[in-house]
């Protein structure tokens, strides 16, 4: 095998594994946001709701496994995307001296390198906002709607109980952890209007990525045939402007109501 035909062959795979990855992150946007969508219910109902959800999220085995794979694929897509991007950069040393891209390329397909660096760069802030806190920082408790009796993981109320580094005590008697109150890191996050403007700006970013990126999966896996094309085309930009636009208005909706 010549050298050039092994670098080909490389690159083809690492188009494939970018097209995999990308299309699975897909799939983990639509369910997060699916998720997200909750923080518009209002009231105590909202909160509880979401905490519950938290605790759905970061306990069910099956859930546990999908984040693995989610963590996985965040690092395998970015890492193979800077090394195709080096690459491409690396082909074309004189730049576009000759020909002028803007009439061939979208400026999408042209800046996905810097778009998604963008929103690895959100990504790493973003899970110290929320994530880590949840997990590792000082997270408030959840308590039942009168504010008088903590709530164990279940939702199940604890009048006297009293918590000790994460578990609910009552008369001497451990009754196990307490649900954390994710609900209010998020609310509390989302009135900083500096965090509200970076997460908007990012998910400008991300529609950007995605206009050009959820088209090439398919085409990279061979699926952009004649046949199917223009749906792909149409459900590309469709996915590109409703999830990064939905992402975007919840911060900004959480800003306005605890304004
Ligand atoms: C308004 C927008 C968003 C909100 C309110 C939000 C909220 C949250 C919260 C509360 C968590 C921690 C709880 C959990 O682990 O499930 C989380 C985790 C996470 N978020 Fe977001 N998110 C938003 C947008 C995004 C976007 C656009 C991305 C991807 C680019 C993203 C990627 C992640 C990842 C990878 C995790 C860790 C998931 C896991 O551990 O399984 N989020 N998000």
């Amino acid at each position: 095998m010549s050298e050039s035909t092994g670098l080909l062959k490389s690159h083809i795979v690492k188009k494939y594994w970018m097209a995999f990855t990308g299309l699975f992150l897909c799939l983990f946007l639509t369910g997060h946001l699916a998720g997200n969508l909750q923080l518009f219910i209002t009231g105590y109902a909202g909160q509880l709701q979401f905490n519950q959800y938290a605790v759905f999220m970061t306990t069910n085995p099956a859930v546990k496994l999908l984040s693995y794979v989610t963590y996985i694929s965040i690092l395998f897509h970015a890492i193979d995307g800077i090394v195709i991007s080096m690459a491409n950069r690396k082909a074309r040393p004189q730049g576009y001296a000759y020909s002028k891209p803007e009439k061939n390329s979208m400026w999408s397909s042209r800046n996905m390198g810097v778009l998604g660096t963008i929103i690895l760069v959100y990504i790493v802030v973003h899970m110290q906002n929320f994530w880590y806190e949840y997990k590792f920082g000082t997270t408030p408790y959840m308590m039942n709607e009168d504010g008088t009796a903590p709530l164990l993981k279940d939702g199940t109320a604890i009048p006297n109980g009293e918590i000790v580094d994460g578990m609910i005590m009552q008369a001497g008697e451990n009754l196990g952890p307490a649900m954390g109150d994710l609900y209010t890191i998020v609310m509390e996050g989302f009135a900083n209007p500096i965090l509200v403007v970076f997460y908007v700006l990012a998910m400008a970013a991300m529609g950007f990525h995605l206009i050009h990126g959820f088209q090439s999966a398919f085409q990279s896996i061979g699926l952009r045939n004649k046949k199917y094309s223009p749906v792909i085309t149409k459900a590309g930009y469709a996915f590109a402007i409703l999830v990064p636009l939905l992402f975007a208005i919840i911060p900004v909706y959480l800003f306005i109501m605890a304004a």
